[in-house]
């Protein structure tokens, strides 16, 4: 999808059909079992910034970017409300590259399967296994092939808001995540509206 749409799509707060104030539960468990502690935290694709401040409000210093300008103005008041600090950044998820730091933990959430082109999706993992430090970890959550579309199949398939999405096997994703060593990965099933429901590839990995 390209970056108007996105923008479009957040001119108000809290429409986008994805944004959910609510934190998953398989996300809050890795903090709540303590098995990632507070330290600095980079969020790529961060949206409307509900992750990432959940995660300030947990004492992590956290970086988060987005490419679309109106995600982040409405991520900013969402901080502010929340009264906690968060650095967001607008631009392509390239901009990483000009972030001096690298971190202890690096996620995207929902954000993986808006990159396409196959290239470009390795050059992604690469860039992120350089900004992850060692010993530190890598989540990512985003679709899987086994998610119920009404009208498409294969790897790129149209969605209900008009986009197309990379739709990957958890065989494709295990690849793609080479340069990290894969801790734990899940299935998660959300449903949606009548007999269809959402899968997503939930990988949690380390460097
Ligand atoms: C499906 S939304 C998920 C947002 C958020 N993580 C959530 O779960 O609510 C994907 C986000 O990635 C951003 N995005 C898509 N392609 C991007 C790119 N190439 N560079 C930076 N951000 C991008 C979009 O603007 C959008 O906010």
């Amino acid at each position: 999808m390209d970056k108007d749409l996105f923008n479009r799509i957040y001119e108000k707060p809290d429409q986008a059909p994805w944004t959910d104030a609510s934190i998953y539960e398989e996300f809050k468990e890795l903090f709540v079992s303590k098995k990632v502690l507070p330290c600095p935290t980079l969020e790529v694709g961060c949206g409307e910034g509900y992750y990432s401040i959940y995660l300030a409000s947990q004492g992590f210093r956290v970086t988060a970017i987005d490419w679309s300008i109106n995600a982040i103005k409405n991520a900013q008041k969402n901080a502010k409300k929340a009264s906690v600090s968060v650095d967001f950044f607008v631009g392509p998820w390239q901009i990483i590259e000009q972030i001096e730091d690298c971190f202890d933990f690096v996620f995207d959430w929902r954000f993986l399967h808006d990159l396409l082109d196959e290239q470009e999706r390795k050059k992604y993992i690469e860039k992120i296994s350089e900004k992850v430090k060692p010993g530190g970890y890598y989540l990512s959550f985003s679709f899987s092939d086994k998610t119920t579309t009404s009208n498409e199949t294969g790897k790129i398939r149209l969605t209900s808001v008009g986009n197309r999405c990379y739709f990957a096997s958890q065989k494709e994703f295990e690849e793609l995540m080479s340069p990290f060593k894969i801790i734990s990965k899940k299935e998660i099933i959300i449903p949606r509206e009548k007999d269809r429901e959402s899968i997503y590839n939930l990988f949690l990995m380390r460097k």
